[in-house]
């Protein structure tokens, strides 16, 4: 919904917080007043003044024309619910810290598998993907003892320290040209030797490339290894409307894996701390078989410590995503996934300006909502200085991109004659993760264009 024009850092919602919290104060009228000393009201002020000054000292990550990294601003909704369950402070580990916020919990995952279709899991949230990865790979592991994990060369790094945190053995599949797990190098390896777990990326962090998942599917089938995915950033794009054949054929069989991470704290509107790990037979819940001297006496009912292997979790993360779900629900045609398919129209409006400028090599199509370039040089070394020179000059003018290194063959570099030089590539990446990219796109494009001609200008000759 467009609405008019509003400040940056708005202080909207502030009057409902309030209300919220006179109605959650009334669930406790029945307690004696405190007579605790009166809170130090002016110390307090100075020293909240004085870490917004320090919090001025970042970049805009709210504003569209921050498109660098993956920071996505929380709904005001998930912000504000967020901070009502702070004057609660549930601890989700077990019912006697959090009883409701652990059944909101409960729910709020509950629906990000009904949107997978699964209608029995076992899943929780977590402190963010690394956590949720580690979990599914614990759980691979105690599957499949002692056999190695293979993921694709542009999985996130975090996936091969995992493992390491494991004990278990790692291995990279080579990627083709579009960042995504190659098919036929998976294959090649399955017949040298048995694997015990793949991972599939579901939108990988330099691209957005979505790994061939019926492919995937077809060799678990023969090969028998266990799939996870990794949609710690893609995993909502199964929603969107507006995805290419292929990508979509991958969303279209993603309740197949074993396993699964979505991050809220990405494309899920939640602030940090918010990941999200499902499984889909609900029977590996019995490697988190323990028992806890210190709690689980409240209920005997099923306690999110019994289930994770975290103890301490913010309640509040789950009442943030509870909230935005009732607002937003994961459901297609509806509002949040619109929201998803204006970021893949900002980010393929921003890669044909990109593809048309001949100052520019355009690597593939975005597959969701992450484009990547380089400018054209003649050898790689030199393209990669111009892609820092543009960088910076974009920062002048107040648009941030980020910069990541990247195969040659992203770019088709060669054929368009630049020489290797160096393995790799630096080049502009752009993350269009705000629907309101989608209006912003063209700016963005103009502010690139000046940035580029004024670095361009400026570089020195080779
Ligand atoms: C595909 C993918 N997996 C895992 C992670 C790690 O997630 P987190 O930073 O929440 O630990 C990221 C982070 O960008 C990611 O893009």
């Amino acid at each position: 919904m467009k609405g008019p024009a509003r400040p940056v850092l708005d202080r909207d919602g502030l009057g409902t917080l309030r209300l919220a919290l006179a109605r959650l104060k009334s669930g406790f009228a029945s307690l004696p007043d405190l007579d605790a000393p009166q809170e130090d009201a002016a110390a307090i002020e100075r020293v909240l003044l004085e870490a917004a000054d320090r919090l001025r000292d970042n970049y805009p990550y709210f504003h569209p024309l921050y498109a660098g990294q993956m920071l996505k601003p929380p709904h005001l909704v998930a912000r504000l619910a967020y901070a009502l369950a702070l004057w609660i402070n549930p601890n989700n580990h077990a019912l006697d810290g959090g009883r409701a916020s652990s059944a909101m919990e409960k729910e709020a995952v509950a629906e990000i598998a009904r949107m997978i279709g699964w209608e029995t899991h076992l899943g929780h949230l977590c402190s963010g993907g690394t956590m949720a990865n580690l979990e599914a790979l614990w759980v691979a592991g105690q599957l499949c003892p002692g056999k190695k994990i293979l993921a694709s060369q542009q999985a996130h790094y975090t996936h091969e320290r995992i493992t390491q945190v494991l004990g278990l053995e790692f291995e990279s599949v080579p990627c083709d040209r579009k960042g995504r797990l190659e098919i036929g190098a998976l294959g090649t390896r399955l017949e040298s030797g048995p694997v015990g777990t793949v991972v599939a990326t579901i939108g990988t962090t330099a691209t957005g490339s979505v790994d061939p998942l019926p492919g995937l599917l077809e060799l678990r089938e023969r090969y028998g290894f266990r799939l996870h995915a990794d949609a710690a950033y893609g995993g909502y794009f199964g929603l969107a409307d507006n995805l290419a054949a292929e990508t979509r054929a991958a969303y279209d069989r993603l309740g197949e894996v074993d396993s699964i991470v979505i991050d809220p704290h990405k494309h899920g509107l939640q602030p940090y701390g918010c990941g999200c790990v499902l499984f889909r037979d609900p029977a590996v819940g019995q490697f988190y078989k323990h028992d806890s001297p210190y709690t689980y006496f409240s209920s005997a009912d099923l306690h999110l410590g019994e289930i994770s292997l975290e103890c301490s979790r913010p309640g509040a993360a789950a009442v943030g995503l509870w909230a935005t779900q009732k607002l937003l629900p994961l459901v297609k045609g509806g509002e949040f996934a619109r929201m998803l398919g204006e970021c893949r129209v900002a980010a393929l409006a921003l890669f044909e300006q990109v593809r048309a400028d001949a100052r520019f090599l355009a690597a593939f199509a975005p597959e969701l909502d992450i484009l990547v370039w380089v400018p054209r040089a003649g050898r790689a070394s030199e393209a990669s200085e111009l892609a820092r020179r543009i960088f910076a000059e974009a920062a002048r003018r107040n648009l941030h991109l980020a910069l990541a290194s990247l195969p040659l063959e992203f770019f088709n570099a060669e054929t368009a004659g630049m020489q290797r030089d160096q393995a790799s590539i630096t080049c502009l990446r752009s993350v269009l993760m705000k629907p309101e990219h989608r209006q912003w796109a063209q700016r963005i494009w103009e502010i690139l264009d000046q940035a580029a001609s004024v670095a361009l200008a400026r570089a020195p000759r080779p």
